[in-house]
């Protein structure tokens, strides 16, 4: 009885303690990744940034990129369609809200949600940083030096990863995040997003030579498409770590006791509330499977609807070169939750 009371407590004094940091002040971090997630249009705001109400540091650092902007925009979108698509038949759907109660932002708290939507930007601008090296839209890429020296002159570089860290982590002010613990819990979770995208690069050589043979060779990095990083984050989501509440600030002194619980679980997400249960907000949802409208539908069961479905098939070429199908019907199943 007692200890209920107690959690009970700090659940409430954590509740609106989230939103802002010792400082009284929502850091940079939190609102950089709040504005990009939330907003699901297409709108450009005033200042250099573009894509959202900009800090004055983050609007220097578009100044300098002319081309940031645009790539933080790329990030946005990759990051909330890749979310859609990841949990399109998961409990949580990527909404902002629980429940589709407006009052339960999923930034209320630290959910595991929240942990997740924190590194899913962080990993999303990483890589569009990356990319946009490769492509040569950024020009301060650390990479154009790395090359190794060939007789070939290459033009650009490959994916620059440690240079898309070095933007995202400057970027959303990583150093600024907040001295508490949700300040480490959130630069926790951004780095395990940025990582993701790290564990996903693959180096790749071209030969250089006289008929194949490989007197001198081109290397490097690559990385996978955005998608591939998602399903890692959409692991480390369900592995997530619940954290308990603690009260300090990293001006005071750690000891020992606080900073072995801050050391587990490195490696995971880490949140600090549980998710309100969110069943009655599954009504309705298509199901991809029967095994899925068992989970997505909370044992509440579901409608099976058959549908008609007609797509090209038995394709041929035909004189040469045209291509000729025919149209199949297939009948499939559409599954909704009750
Ligand atoms: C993601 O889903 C939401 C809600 O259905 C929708 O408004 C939004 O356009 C989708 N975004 C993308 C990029 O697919
Ligand atoms: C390779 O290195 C040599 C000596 O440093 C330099 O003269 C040459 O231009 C380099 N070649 C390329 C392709 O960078
Ligand atoms: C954390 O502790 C400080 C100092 O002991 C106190 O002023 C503050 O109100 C506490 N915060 C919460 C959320 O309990
Ligand atoms: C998520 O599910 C809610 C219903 O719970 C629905 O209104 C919303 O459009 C869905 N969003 C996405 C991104 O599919």
């Amino acid at each position: 009885m007692f200890t209920s009371s107690v959690i009970t407590v700090l659940v409430c004094t954590v509740s609106s303690f989230a939103l802002r940091n010792v400082e009284g002040t929502k850091p940079v971090l939190q609102r950089t990744v709040e504005a990009l997630f939330m907003d699901r249009s297409h709108s450009t705001y005033p200042g250099t940034c573009k894509v959202f109400v900009a800090s004055n540091k983050q609007a220097k650092l578009c100044r300098r990129e002319p081309l940031l902007p645009k790539i933080i925009q790329t990030a946005k979108k990759q990051a909330i369609s890749a979310c859609n698509e990841t949990f399109q038949y998961d409990r949580w759907n990527c909404s902002l809200v629980f429940n589709r109660k407006p009052r339960k932002s999923i930034f209320n708290k630290i959910y595991r949600e929240t942990a997740l939507v924190h590194a899913l930007i962080a990993a999303s601008i990483t890589h569009a940083v990356a990319r946009g090296c490769a492509s040569g839209e950024l020009t301060k890429c650390s990479c154009l030096g790395t090359f190794k020296n060939s007789s070939w002159q290459i033009k650009g570089c490959g994916d620059d990863f440690k240079y898309g860290k070095r933007v995202t982590k400057n970027f959303l002010d990583l150093k600024h995040a907040g001295n508490d613990q949700i300040g480490e819990i959130l630069k926790q979770d951004v780095n395990i997003g940025m990582d993701s995208i790290g564990e996903q690069l693959k180096e790749v050589c071209k030969c250089h030579g006289f008929s194949g043979s490989c007197t001198t060779k081109t290397c490097w990095k690559k990385l996978s498409p955005f998608n591939s990083a998602m399903g890692l984050l959409k692991k480390h989501y369900h592995h997530a770590m619940k954290k308990k509440f603690v009260n300090y600030t990293t001006k005071r002194a750690i000891t020992p006791k606080v900073k072995k619980k801050l050391e587990k679980g490195r490696n995971n997400l880490v949140y600090l509330q549980k998710t309100p249960n969110l069943c009655v907000s599954t009504k309705g949802r298509a199901c991809k499977d029967r095994h899925n409208c068992a989970t997505l539908c909370c044992g509440r069961g579901y409608v099976v609807e058959k549908k008609l479905v007609s797509s090209r098939c038995r394709c041929k070429m035909v004189n040469c070169c045209f291509v000729k199908c025919d149209t199949c019907v297939e009948e499939v199943e559409m599954f909704t939750c009750k």
